[in-house]
This record gives C-alpha cells, sequence and structure tokens, in this order.
C-alpha cells in the first residue's frame, strides 16, 4: 500500500480524499437539488438538515487534502491536458471559497451553529452584521452551481480520456491500478 503519490499513480491517502469527497459532493448536491425542486418535502427536510454540517465538513478536508496535495506536488501523476490543472485548482478553490462565504454569512446572520454538536458559533442579539452577509447572498448559489458544472466536466472528460482512441486513460490513476 503506498500512502503517498508517485508519477504513475495517485496514492492511498489522495484516492481516499478524492473519492471520499466525491461522495460527500454528491450528498451535499443532492440536498442543494432537493431544497430548489422540492423546498418543504419530507425529503427536503431531511436533507436539508444536513447541507450545513457537510458542507463544514468538506471545508476541513479540502484543507487537509490541499495541504497532501502540496506535499505531494512534485510527485504526482503530470496532467494530461492543458485544462486539467486549472480545472482542478478551479474545484480546489471553490470548495475552499463557497463554505467559506457561507460561513461568513451565517457568523454575519446572528444565528448560533454548532456543526456535529460543537458550538462553533454562539449566535447573538441585534442587528445582522451585513458585510460578512453580504457576499454569500451575492455569489453563493452561483459559486455552487458553477462548482457542479465543473464536476460534470470534469467526470466527462475522464471517460472522454478512458474511451477516445489516442488519449491515456486516466482513471487508474485514480483508481490505484
Ligand atoms: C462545499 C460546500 C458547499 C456547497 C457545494 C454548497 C452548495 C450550495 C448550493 C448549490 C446551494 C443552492 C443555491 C441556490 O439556491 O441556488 C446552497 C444553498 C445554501 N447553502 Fe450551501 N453549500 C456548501 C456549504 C454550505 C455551508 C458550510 C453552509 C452554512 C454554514 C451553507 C449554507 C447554505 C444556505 C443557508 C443555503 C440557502 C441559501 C438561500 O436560501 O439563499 N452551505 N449551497
Ligand atoms: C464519478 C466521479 C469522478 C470521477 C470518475 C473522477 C475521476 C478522476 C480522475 C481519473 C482523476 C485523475 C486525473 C488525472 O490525474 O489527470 C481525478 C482527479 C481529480 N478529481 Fe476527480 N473524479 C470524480 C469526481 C470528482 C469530484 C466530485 C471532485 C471534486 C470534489 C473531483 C476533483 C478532482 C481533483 C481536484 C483531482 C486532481 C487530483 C487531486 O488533487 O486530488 N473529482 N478525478
Amino acid at each position: 500500500m503506498n500512502l503517498k503519490d508517485s508519477k504513475v499513480r495517485y496514492g492511498t491517502v489522495s484516492r481516499f480524499f478524492h473519492w471520499g469527497m466525491a461522495l460527500l459532493v454528491a450528498w451535499q448536491f443532492a440536498t442543494a437539488i432537493t431544497r430548489v425542486v422540492a423546498e418543504d418535502s419530507p425529503l427536503d427536510e431531511f436533507l436539508w438538515a444536513t447541507h450545513k454540517h457537510s458542507g463544514v465538513l468538506l471545508l476541513v478536508l479540502i484543507v487537509l487534502r490541499a495541504a497532501w496535495a502540496l506535499a505531494n506536488v512534485r510527485q504526482r501523476p503530470a496532467a494530461t491536458s492543458t485544462l486539467a490543472r486549472p480545472g482542478h485548482l478551479a474545484m480546489y478553490g471553490l470548495i475552499l471559497v463557497i463554505p467559506t462565504l457561507a460561513l461568513m454569512r451565517q457568523y454575519g446572520s446572528g444565528r448560533a451553529f454548532s456543526p456535529f454538536g460543537l458550538p462553533l458559533m454562539p449566535g447573538f442579539e441585534g442587528d445582522k452584521i451585513e458585510w460578512l452577509t453580504a457576499p454569500a447572498s451575492l455569489f453563493d448559489g452561483a459559486l455552487g452551481w458553477l462548482l457542479l458544472a465543473l464536476i460534470l466536466g470534469h467526470v466527462v472528460m475522464t471517460l472522454v480520456h478512458r474511451y477516445r482512441a489516442g488519449d491515456e486513460d486516466v482513471l487508474p490513476r485514480m483508481l490505484g491500478k
């Protein structure tokens, strides 16, 4: 078992981050999409109750994942196309920025917030703090859907590289084969 990455494939830790976060991101968008298409349905109430908590978990994981990626930066598989690197970086950036803006809004709203029961924000009385809530209200939704579009493009390109003649199949790198 290779914990670290190599030029040929991603190691166990990177693969764990990648597939674990892929599952969590799928969950995150399931909660957001259900919110949009079936607000206040029983399914929405069940799923939405987890949105903020899984969003915070994603933020923690992306920080750890970025640190691990940096520690392995000289020994990772090379990008196969010019768009791969900026695309991957954009996904990192959005998974960092979206929950950060959302947490700023949460704090600025004055409402208490305890992700997974941990008392992160005690909440406060009085007016909400406009400069903390405004950025998320302006950009959050759009950035969220942009992330979803990038992820769909990422999955499609993985399949294109796998099946198009002459391309390098990159899936085995992330499957550890
Ligand atoms: C990577 C993490 C996250 C992603 C990908 C994400 C994505 C989304 C998406 C796509 C929406 C729907 C936007 C729309 O209605 O058009 C949404 C809404 C929302 N998110 Fe997140 N989110 C994340 C983290 C968080 C966190 C950490 C919090 C709170 C602490 C949060 C709070 C909210 C709230 C309150 C809404 C509803 C906003 C509204 O009704 O205008 N999200 N999120
Ligand atoms: C079924 C879904 C997915 C498939 C089949 C897939 C496939 C892959 C493959 C094959 C690679 C290696 C690419 C290369 O080295 O050129 C990769 C890397 C990567 N993928 Fe995915 N992916 C999926 C979902 C996701 C999701 C949901 C995210 C974002 C949360 C994501 C983010 C990344 C990133 C950032 C990399 C670069 C390696 C790293 O820094 O971890 N992927 N993916």
